[in-house]
């Protein structure tokens, strides 16, 4: 029989059952696979690096006596899901719990970003995240007590200049969690959508930056201590921002006006100004008028050299009402 808690409810992540981590080999996905281990549960463990899995499934065995199976696999291939489900399918294996919690972060301005690392990013954060979250549903489904656990984060909270498509990835997933929580809710299944902050893994040096090490660092056991207590109380909403001080930024981010909170989000990052603005802009023209008065000089006297069209054929010319476009 299950534990269960004080209002007698069976405790969510209780043993004997499966749980699949993504990114097992490292921070809060190795943390959650000892946890879940440590009570019982038998472990699919995924990321890339093989020998780190393959340590820690011999450790989890040792201390725990439960069964893994290890799966190494590249979460940027868009055929890892179906490698991850041909992998459950062939062992038998009906996954009970699914944490999501592999995931990277770049921290540089857009337009300096590595347009394919960038593309990684949103592989591995949103495309696997997604795909294997609706690959294993059935089964979370069709579980006494699922749990699924998709790790966003604080920085889905508003959108971070120097961040953005990592915020914008964040975003996301807590978009995603969020709206599948609702749907859940007549089910058994226990949806969280997790939010830390800043927390001691080898994420910062995976970024490459420390300019996601802002405030208070909590340690990685201290975050799947205070996931695991939530989804055992039962959670009573979709999202769980750890420590009080991510919270009350949650709040701020609601509240400020979008403008306001991204200046003051600069500033914590450690921008200053914005530093890619237009002459013209920091000038305090539209940056629209330069077109439209090349338009109204007509396509003959756009000099290509002198930054005119470089096809200044009339037949070719943008329609003039379209160069007001707001
Ligand atoms: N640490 C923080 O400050 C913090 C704060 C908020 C949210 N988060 C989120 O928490 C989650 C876990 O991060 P962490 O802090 O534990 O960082 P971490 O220690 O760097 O662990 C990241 C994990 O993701 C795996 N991974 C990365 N790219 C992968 C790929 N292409 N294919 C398969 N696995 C991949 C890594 O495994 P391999 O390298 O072996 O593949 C590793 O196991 C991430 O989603 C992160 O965005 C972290």
């Amino acid at each position: 029989m299950l534990p269960s808690d004080r209002a007698g409810r069976p405790i969510a992540v209780a043993a004997g059952r499966w749980a699949v981590v993504t990114g097992a080999s490292a921070g809060l996905g190795a943390e959650f696979a000892h946890r879940l281990a440590a009570r019982g549960h038998h472990l699919v463990l995924v990321a890339r690096r093989r020998d780190r899995l393959d340590a820690l499934a011999t450790q989890l065995h040792n201390d725990f006596g439960v069964d893994t199976l290890v799966v190494p696999a590249d979460l940027t291939d868009p055929a890892s899901t179906d490698l991850i489900v041909t992998a459950l399918q062939d062992n038998g294996i009906h996954a009970d719990v699914l944490i999501n919690s592999a995931g990277f972060g770049t921290a540089r301005l857009l337009v300096d970003e590595d347009p394919e690392r960038v593309r990684d990013e949103i592989a591995v954060n949103v495309t696997a995240l997604t795909s294997l979250t609706i690959a294993l549903l059935g089964d979370l489904y069709a579980a006494e007590h699922g749990v699924l656990v998709n790790i966003s984060s604080t920085a889905s909270h508003q959108p971070i200049p120097s961040m953005a498509v990592y915020a914008a990835t964040k975003a996301y997933v807590s978009a995603l969690t969020e709206a599948l929580w609702q749907e859940s809710r007549a089910s058994a299944l226990t949806v969280v959508n997790l939010c830390p902050g800043p927390t001691e893994t080898e994420f910062f040096a995976a970024a490459g930056s420390d300019r996601f090490r802002v405030g208070h660092v909590y340690t990685a056991r201290e975050v799947v201590d205070a996931a695991m207590s939530a989804i055992d109380a039962g959670t009573r909403g979709p999202t769980l921002t750890i420590g009080v001080p991510n919270r009350l930024t949650a709040l701020a981010a609601r509240l400020l006006p979008r403008r306001l909170g991204l200046a003051v989000t600069a500033r914590v990052v450690g921008l200053g100004a914005a530093t890619h603005r237009p002459a013209a802009a920091a000038a305090g023209a539209s940056p629209l008028s330069a077109v439209a008065s090349l338009k109204a000089a007509g396509p003959h006297n756009a000099d290509p050299h002198n930054g005119g069209p470089v096809n200044a054929d009339p037949d070719n010319a943008v329609p003039s009402e379209k160069v007001n476009a707001s």
